[in-house]
């Protein structure tokens, strides 16, 4: 098979999605790039390898914008605006300089706090149930984020079960035209939302980007900051979900490295690196589209807007780059793993991201001192897709 033969992902049905890593791993040995059938129904030019994949991800003529799409893509953008994360330089830097302003160093290291009291009063609800059983997803992985995401935006509490409906959809529903409606649900909810901010202004984040302005005067518009509040809310959530299930998942079926963490919890800073490398929550990350002619370990991927899609976690498990990537070990130089990308679009969340897995994980193993998995891992079900990988339901027990 050559590298412009189309090779359908989807035809390896439930074995891929719940193990993609031997099947990247199969691709990287015949080369750095290959023609692919995806989920949404489209084609695609999958990019493994490390190397290879850092590359793509700071390629400028890989863009970020939907508008530079083949005009025959099949798929339309999910997205509700305008934001960095669809955006190429300028626009990109600009997108994200105004938020960098109120999205601080400062603003993440205040919630710990906050995050460590989410989290106690979410597992002492998961102590108290009568069969010492839980779904760790429902119980913590799927609350403590999306509490976090929505208090930081200034999101209420009584709109929380909507988003998740609607976040779940975006990103892991396979049908294109039920991820739109979902989009749009969730668009004319935030465009009520920002107008209520804006007539009574909080110190909320969404609050704070609304009245941001740089020192050349320049602002987010209407369109860009129901965009923005969009990606936030969106990328802010789910990701951090599947951290703390793929994490949690990772040492409970590895029990020499669940030990050695319980014993010192000050590996608990790179055990939450190797969870990402390990098994990251985003597999393969947003579109790119190309505009120039692309050449790739021989193969040319043509200008014309053709879909281009980076395999992180086929990256973060290149034996060329981490010797002995499949085993997972809490005690590894994770660092230069890819789960958060590469490059100008590398995740603005990433210390948030951390912060929550790191006090999520260490409170759930202080807590439950004889937590075990309550399923073969061979049966639990996985996210559909290939941007979010992770269970979606992960049954625990402890005290048994
Ligand atoms: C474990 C959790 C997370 C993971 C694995 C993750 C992963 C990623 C990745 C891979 C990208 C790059 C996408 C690409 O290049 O196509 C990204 C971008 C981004 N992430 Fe995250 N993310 C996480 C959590 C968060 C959180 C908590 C937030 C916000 C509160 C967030 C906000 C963003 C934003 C705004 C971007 C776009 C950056 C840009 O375009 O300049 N992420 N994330």
């Amino acid at each position: 098979m050559t590298a412009t033969e189309v090779f359908d992902l989807v035809a390896l049905g439930e074995d891929f999605v719940r193990d993609p890593y031997p099947v990247y791993a199969a691709l990287r040995e015949r080369g750095p790039v290959h023609r692919v059938r995806i989920p949404e129904g489209a084609e695609a030019w999958l990019v493994v390898g490390y190397e290879a994949g850092r590359a793509a991800l700071v390629d400028p003529r890989l863009s970020k914008q939907w508008k530079n799409a083949s005009p025959s893509f099949p798929i339309s953008s999910p997205s509700a605006g305008p934001h960095m994360l669809n955006s190429d330089p300028p626009d990109h830097e600009r997108l994200r300089k105004l938020v960098v302003r109120e999205f601080t160093p400062r603003r993440i290291d205040q919630l710990g706090p906050r995050v460590a009291q989410i989290t106690n009063e979410l597992l002492d609800a998961m102590a108290a149930r009568p069969d010492s059983r839980a779904d760790l997803v429902e119980a913590l992985s799927f609350p403590l984020p999306i509490s976090v995401i929505c208090e930081l935006l200034g999101v209420p509490m009584l709109d929380r079960a909507a988003f998740r409906a609607w976040t779940g959809t975006i990103l892991s529903d396979p049908d294109a035209r039920v991820r739109k409606a979902a989009t749009g649900e969730m668009a004319a909810y935030l465009t009520d939302l920002l107008e209520r901010k804006r007539q009574a202004p909080g110190r909320d984040l969404m609050s704070g980007l609304i009245r941001t302005t740089d020192e050349d005067g320049d602002r987010l518009s209407a369109h860009e900051l129901l965009g923005t509040a969009w990606l936030l809310l969106v990328a802010g959530h789910e990701t951090t979900v599947n951290l703390i299930s793929n994490g949690v998942l990772a040492l409970l079926t590895h029990p020499d490295q669940l030990a050695a963490l319980r014993e010192d919890m000050s590996l608990i800073d790179n055990a939450v690196e190797e969870m990402l490398r390990y098994d990251g929550p985003v597999e393969t990350p947003t579109f790119r589209f190309t505009t120039a002619p692309v050449e790739i370990g021989g193969t040319v991927i043509p200008g014309d807007g053709q879909l281009v899609l980076v395999a992180l976690a086929d990256a973060n498990h290149d034996a060329a780059r981490f010797p002995t990537p499949d085993h997972f070990d809490i005690r590894r130089a994770a660092g230069g793993h890819v789960a958060f990308g590469h490059g100008i679009h590398y995740c603005l969340g990433a210390p948030l991201a951390r912060l929550e897995a790191r006090i999520a994980i260490r409170t759930l193993l202080d807590r439950f001192p004889d937590l075990t998995l309550d399923a073969h891992p061979a049966a639990l079900t996985w996210r559909p897709g290939m941007l979010i990988r992770g269970p979606v339901g992960l049954p625990v027990r402890w005290g048994t």
